[in-house]
């Protein structure tokens, strides 16, 4: 979910090793992958980080698995985050750091809230 790949060019101004996946890449750092099956073995990185579509309210690409896709207000999109995370937790070494950008927008006057619930997991 790393869309123009802006996470990859400060962690490389950081020299920080990094890899970076989207569904829909637009350019050739960035590798094609989807969020919710990730090719990585299980407590191997030590930070995720995920800018996650915030509903359909920006077409990011016409790729059938974007996530964007869907409306907020659909069940479906927090059960598709929910893998995500799932998927991101499993990856990340214990004790080492998950971080998410997800916002509520407003479109048209309506406040479309954030209804995702992160309850930490202390492992
Ligand atoms: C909010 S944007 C990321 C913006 C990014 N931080 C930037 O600076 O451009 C959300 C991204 O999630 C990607 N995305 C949507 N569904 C996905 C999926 N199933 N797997 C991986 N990436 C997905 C979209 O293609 C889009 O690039």
């Amino acid at each position: 979910m790393c869309g123009s790949g802006t996470t990859i060019d400060v962690c490389k101004e950081e020299s920080r090793r990094v890899i970076g996946y989207d569904i829909s890449p637009v350019r050739p750092d960035i590798i094609q992958n989807d969020a919710r099956k990730i090719l990585l073995e299980d407590n191997s990185v030590d930070m995720v980080f995920i800018d996650s579509p915030y509903g359909e309210n920006i077409k990011y690409s016409n790729h059938p698995n974007c996530i964007g896709k869907i409306p907020c207000e659909d069940e479906r999109f927090l059960e598709e985050l929910e893998k995500v995370i799932n998927e991101s937790y499993r990856i990340l070494k214990p004790g080492k750091v998950f971080r998410m950008g997800h916002f509520r927008y407003v479109e048209k006057k309506k406040v479309h809230p954030s209804r995702l619930q992160i309850i930490p997991n202390t492992r």
